[in-house]
């Protein structure tokens, strides 16, 4: 009897003055663990005759349970002090000074849009918006894509599995055209605006990111023919890359959208292993790039558009607008444009004060 209470007052002097786990836990396996003398004190009351367990049970009883209730203590003063200690530890120092460079810069594509977006504005252009997210007429049964149209299973879409409220197929659009459709019921004729953006096509090499950025253009009015669109897009690109001597060929081409369609190359160079835009395509140590396809826009879309094509006449157009960042700027890799990785952000970003204007050049670099 004195024997249990001393070796429980020496357990539990030795448990108030544990200063780790593991002390802890050693302390526990001597006591409560199946070899420790509590255990074993208990196993001897199954030998004993019901008297003698009766005078002896509380006491080794009571020990144990002091006992327990010691060793949960302390554990969680133990581990509660860990916690504090960790939490003393790792502080966050808000007395460092800030880095001595700012580090954000803009991405290409977005200092691309906004150069695209000033030109434009000179011409007289609007910047219009649709959602990423579109359906199925917008997208293309209005562009005089119904649904057993070939040219639907070119655009590689990402659908989604639920349909709107009125049956309509939903997807992430594949091209900003259904912008054009949007704007023309939004706002009638006549109409000139600009649509960059995002797109996607399920689609993806060197070339193909699933994700890139088209510019769409739109002119409709009163006696619009060819000659507009040609001189409109020569216009531009001798402001987006800053030289005279750009030269566009109009390719015979078919969009289901545009009649007649064409499709938009540039002449250029190769200089040092880098493309440079400029002078005439079938020139020697010249070729012909292709930019974009435009044409005038169809009468059925038109119609689609609410707008009547015995009156109203326009062209269209639609420019990859990383293609061309990657032709002003000298990007090799268009994943590169979307991987975030910061080294090639700080290299080909630019400062969030070199704000695009005519006046001081929509191409200076920061
Ligand atoms: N939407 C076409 C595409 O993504 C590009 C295009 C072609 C746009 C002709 C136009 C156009 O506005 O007139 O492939």
């Amino acid at each position: 009897m004195t024997d249990i209470t001393s070796r429980t007052e020496a357990a539990l002097a030795a448990i108030g003055a544990a200063t780790s786990l593991d002390a802890l836990e050693a302390e526990r396996l001597e006591t409560l663990g199946k070899k420790g003398w509590v255990s074993l004190a208990l196993k001897t009351l199954g030998g004993m005759s019901p008297e003698e367990r009766t005078a002896a049970a509380p006491a080794i009883q009571s020990a144990r349970a002091a006992i327990a209730e010691a060793l949960d203590a302390k554990k969680a003063a133990l581990e509660a002090a860990a916690l504090e200690e960790q939490l003393a530890r790792e502080t966050v120092d808000l007395t460092l000074p800030a880095p001595a460079a700012p580090k954000g810069s803009v991405h290409p594509v977005s200092q691309v849009m906004d150069e695209l977006a000033e030109i434009f504005a000179d011409l007289g252009f609007a910047v219009a918006t649709g959602p990423e997210i579109e359906d199925d007429w917008h997208n293309f049964t209005a562009l005089n894509m119904d649904e057993t149209h070939p040219a639907r299973a070119m655009h590689d879409t990402f659908y989604f599995p639920d349909k709107t409220a009125e049956g309509k197929d939903v997807l992430l659009r594949t091209h900003t055209s259904p912008v054009q459709i949007r704007a023309m019921l939004a706002e009638g004729a006549p109409i000139r605006i600009i649509a960059p953006g995002r797109v996607y096509r399920s689609d993806s090499d060197a070339t193909h990111t699933p994700m890139f950025h088209q510019v769409e253009g739109l002119v409709i009015d009163r006696d619009i023919h060819l000659g507009h669109l040609k001189w409109t897009l020569e216009t531009f690109f001798k402001a987006f890359f800053e030289r005279e001597d750009i030269t566009l060929r109009l390719r015979p081409s078919y969009f289901p959208f545009t009649e007649p369609s064409v499709e938009v190359d540039v002449g250029y160079s190769n200089e040092g292993g880098r493309r440079v835009v400029g002078g005439h395509g079938d020139a020697p140590g010249h070729a012909w790039m292709e930019l974009g396809g435009s044409g005038m826009v169809n009468a059925r879309v038109l119609e689609f558009a609410g707008l009547d094509p015995t009156e109203w006449q326009g062209f269209a157009f639609g420019l990859g607008i990383d293609r061309i960042a990657m032709l002003k700027y000298g990007m090799n890799d268009l994943r590169a444009f979307f991987d975030g990785d910061g080294r090639w952000l700080a290299h080909y970003g630019f400062s969030p004060f070199d704000q695009p204007t005519l006046s001081a050049g929509v191409g200076a670099r920061a």
